[in-house]
């Protein structure tokens, strides 16, 4: 199996962010079959429209280093049952111009990452929606609502500790690079079809 290109998005800007140890922890253990980077969004100007035609460059590094990549794994945390405004805004900028997505058909998966009980289930399947609608097959299983996660679940190496958590999301990144790369080989299959024909 290739080893996939990677993009991970974290959605939240804070320094001792859980989500961004577990994105840190993703790429330490699957590093064998993805090759995973984290792509900052916290540069990102408020999408608007207008710029569409004129897009700042901040836009522009971040659709280009998004378009490059074989698919996209989201690590958000829950804010007030939803999306973290941060995170929506930089798949705004991605989805535009119109006909110009970025996101579309690159596979994807989500997990979401809580001290709270329930894993920010909320947040996990509005950004499902957008997921879909932006044409991207997202991962559906394993799911992950990764709860009752604090900074003791990691050690000094910030990268989960053993145990079920850390089982949990080796298994799903594992399960992702196979998604990837089912997609990735059907799609390639699919246009080597296609050129064959005409
Ligand atoms: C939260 N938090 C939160 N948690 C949750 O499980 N469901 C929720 O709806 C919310 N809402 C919420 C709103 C706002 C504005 C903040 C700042 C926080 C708590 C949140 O899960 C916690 O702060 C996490 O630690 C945030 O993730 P990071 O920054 O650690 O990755």
């Amino acid at each position: 199996m290739s080893r996939h290109r990677i993009a991970i998005i974290v959605g939240s800007l804070r320094a001792g962010s859980l989500n961004r140890k577990v994105a840190q922890s993703i790429c330490a253990f699957a590093s064998d079959t993805l090759d995973c980077g984290i792509v900052e969004i916290a540069d990102l100007p408020l999408y608007n429209q207008d710029s569409d035609s004129a897009p700042p460059p901040e836009y522009v590094r971040f659709r280009e280093r998004i378009a490059a990549v074989d698919g996209i794994l989201f690590c958000t945390p829950e804010y007030n049952r939803g999306v973290p405004g941060v995170l929506k805004n930089a798949i705004d900028i991605g989805s535009r111009p119109y006909g110009q997505s970025v996101w579309d058909k690159k596979p994807a998966a989500i997990v979401s990452v809580s001290p709270g009980a329930i894993g920010g289930f909320g947040a996990n399947h509005q950004l499902r929606q957008a997921c879909v609608f932006l044409n991207m097959p997202v991962m559906q299983q394993p799911e992950a609502y990764l709860g009752n996660v604090t900074d003791a679940s990691f050690g000094d190496d910030n990268c989960l500790k053993d145990g079920p958590l850390k089982d949990l999301v080796t298994n799903l990144a594992h399960a992702f690079a196979d998604w990837v790369d089912v997609i990735v080989r059907s799609r390639r299959l699919l246009a080597e079809d296609l050129a064959h024909r005409s």
